[in-house]
């Protein structure tokens, strides 16, 4: 079955069970300072997690653009990538965990065929947050029997999830492992974040195990024999300042990869072998005139990355040296350094981008709209890369060695300064003989890391995805404060970002010029009069349609669902006077503006040419 069949039926059979299928979300995390890429199905969904009601019912079911820039350095095994799509389905306090899993392994076994000797399953095995999951274990036995197999729970593992059960495991006998730090499924740390017990669905690629990675094979082994191909997270549980509550609701956030899916369904034992990622393959092959199984791991970076590079640019992410941008400038660089290797020039990339664009554009035909600008994208990219390598290679010309030993220090700038890749100076040392103290070049990139670390933690800390009491107060000023820049500003203004922490709200809009003291205070008016007023704030479902003609403000060249929900504070959604603002929106709001406090502005700043920032805090009413 190839991956368009495969995407395919896997709606289908949701529709089938009464869902909904939702459009996916842009890879470019715009309004949540907590993360900067869409990383699972379920991120969009959070507020209805928690009791929100989505326009489209409580059954969703997607395929979700993903990109996990922790996976970058695992590329090259076969099985991971940094992009892939996660075929979702959700019950948003609807079904639980009985429908869930009779469903997947439904749709496993009768829709894709596939071998259930060859299919185990994790369970959660309980802590002192949440008890073991004997619920899933009793249901998976009875699906185990359904299809002739008496399932029996294997050893626990109480401590490190990487080592397993640590002893040797009959696989003929055991299919359900449970696991404590595997199991539980949560977006993040901080105050607000969702998670839950989960049940991961593991496939037995008939690999042998490698004992370099343990003396005894599990289901989590990364030899590889095993690969998870599906997540039922029963999302049960919200982090608050003391730890996990359970929420009013309990809710299924289900992801799997369809790449690994379309992998074991062509009965195949490598993700890179399916149609998703031959014809990149195929192509380095003919162009590098070498063969994938020799150099499989630069061949698999290389086709990786360039399907992240063209989809994350074609979300909005310009290379660059900061936030989503620094991202695609490091999988474009690296994957050239990687075409380097292969002795294959730079211009494959583009080619190898255009083949994405083809051949993703009948499921993405935004790809198809967007090729001028993913190919001038690139095009630049590779140009700048390569001025970096002939900077680089002048510069490494002139370095000094002592006894063929080249400093740590002027290979860290070579590093830092030009942006030369490490590899690239260690293939040129090679090949004159010289070494290069590698120690003293780690401790100061080491050093070096920590401080950019520092300070992208401060920058990601917490945010909107917490629907906190804070949060939600902000995010209702947020709309106050909009409706306010169009009456004293105009209705020019528009929205172009917002980013609310519990602390503050963050809201960029166009405008060509600086505000005036007196335009701030007047904005400022205008919200804390609305807050006086003590209005009510309205929440109705509709189309985007009939909530233009109503008035509501919203992005309408942005595509919609079919219904929608805006809010408007002062008045209902057809009411015509006393209304202050109507406006297109997910939620979560308050109910009454009287709960806010005073709103202060705290800055206003240029962010870009035409783009101007507001920081405004709500203080609290003594
Ligand atoms: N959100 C879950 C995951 O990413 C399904 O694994």
């Amino acid at each position: 079955m190839n991956s368009l069949e495969l995407r395919k039926k896997f709606i289908d059979f949701y529709i089938s069970k009464n869902h909904k299928e939702i459009s996916a979300a842009p890879l470019l995390a715009e309004n949540d300072p907590t993360l900067l890429f869409v990383n699972s199905g379920m991120f969009p969904l959070i507020p209805y997690f928690s009791g929100e009601r989505h326009p489209s019912g409580n059954r969703l079911v997607n395929s979700q653009r993903s990109f996990r820039t922790d996976d970058i350095e695992e590329v090259g095994d076969g099985r991971h990538t940094t992009f892939f799509e996660m075929m979702g389905n959700w019950s948003l306090g609807d079904y639980f965990k009985e429908e869930q899993l009779n469903w997947w392994y439904e749709f496993l076994v009768e829709v894709l065929k596939l071998d259930i000797n060859r299919i185990y399953q994790s369970v959660f095995a309980g802590d002192d947050i949440a008890k073991k999951d004997n619920e899933s274990i009793i249901i998976l036995k009875e699906i185990f029997k359904k299809y002739g197999i008496t399932a029996e729970v294997g050893p626990e593992t109480i401590s490190d999830g990487n080592k397993g059960p640590n002893v040797d495991i009959d696989f003929n006998k055991y299919k359900i492992f449970p696991y404590v730090d595997k199991n539980w499924w949560k977006r993040g740390d901080a105050v607000g974040e969702l998670g839950g017990p989960d049940s991961e669905t593991f496939y037995d690629t008939g690999r042998i195990h490698n004992p370099k990675y343990g003396e005894h094979c599990h289901v989590n082994c990364d030899c590889g024999r095993f690969i998870e191909i599906g997540n039922s997270v029963f999302m049960q549980y919200k982090k608050d300042v003391q730890g996990w509550k359970e929420l009013s609701q309990k809710n299924v956030d289900f992801g799997g990869g369809l790449e690994r899916i379309v992998m074991v369904s062509s009965g195949l034992q490598n993700i890179f072998k399916t149609d998703l990622f031959s014809d990149y393959i195929d192509y380095i092959e003919k162009k590098s005139k070498k063969r994938y199984e020799d150099f499989s791991s630069s061949f698999e970076i290389v086709s990786d990355h360039v399907r992240a590079s063209v989809f994350l640019i074609a979300d909005g992410g310009v290379p660059s040296n900061k936030d989503q941008g620094y991202f695609v400038r490091r999988l474009i660089r690296r994957a050239l350094v990687h075409l380097r290797k292969l002795d294959v020039e730079f211009s494959a990339f583009l080619d190898l981008s255009k083949l994405v664009i083809e051949k993703m554009s009948p499921v993405y035909p935004d790809l198809k709209k967007n090729k001028g600008v993913i190919v001038e994208a690139i095009s630049d990219e590779i140009d700048k890369f390569s001025h970096t390598i002939e900077n680089g290679i002048k510069y490494f010309e002139k370095i000094k060695h002592v006894d063929g030993l080249i400093s740590g220090e002027d290979v860290f700038n070579l590093f830092t300064t030009y942006g030369f890749p490490f590899e690239i100076t260690e293939e040129m040392a090679k090949e004159k003989n010289y070494k290069i103290d590698k120690k003293d070049f780690y401790k100061r990139i080491d050093e070096h890391r920590s401080i950019s670390r520092k300070g992208s933690e401060q920058k990601f800390k917490s945010g909107l995805a917490d629907t906190s009491e804070f949060t939600v107060r902000l995010h209702t000023a947020t709309h106050l404060l909009h409706e306010s820049l169009r009456r004293v500003l105009g209705t020019s203004v528009q929205q172009k970002g917002s980013n609310i922490t519990p602390e503050r709200l963050r809201f960029d809009f166009f405008c060509p010029r600086k505000m005036t003291q007196e335009e701030i205070t007047n904005v400022e008016k205008l919200v804390n009069e609305q807050i006086h007023k003590k209005l009510k704030v309205y929440c109705e479902e509709t189309t985007p349609d009939r909530a233009k003609s109503l008035g509501a403000i919203g992005l309408f060249d942005h595509k919609y669902e079919e219904k929608i929900k805006v809010y408007s504070v002062g008045g209902s959604l057809e009411s015509t006077k006393d209304v202050f603002s109507k406006e297109i929106c997910s939620g979560p709001h308050v109910e009454n503006t009287g709960d806010l406090g005073n709103f202060k502005i705290v800055k206003e700043e240029a962010v870009s040419s035409g783009v101007r920032r507001i920081k405004a805090i709500l203080e609290k009413n003594e």
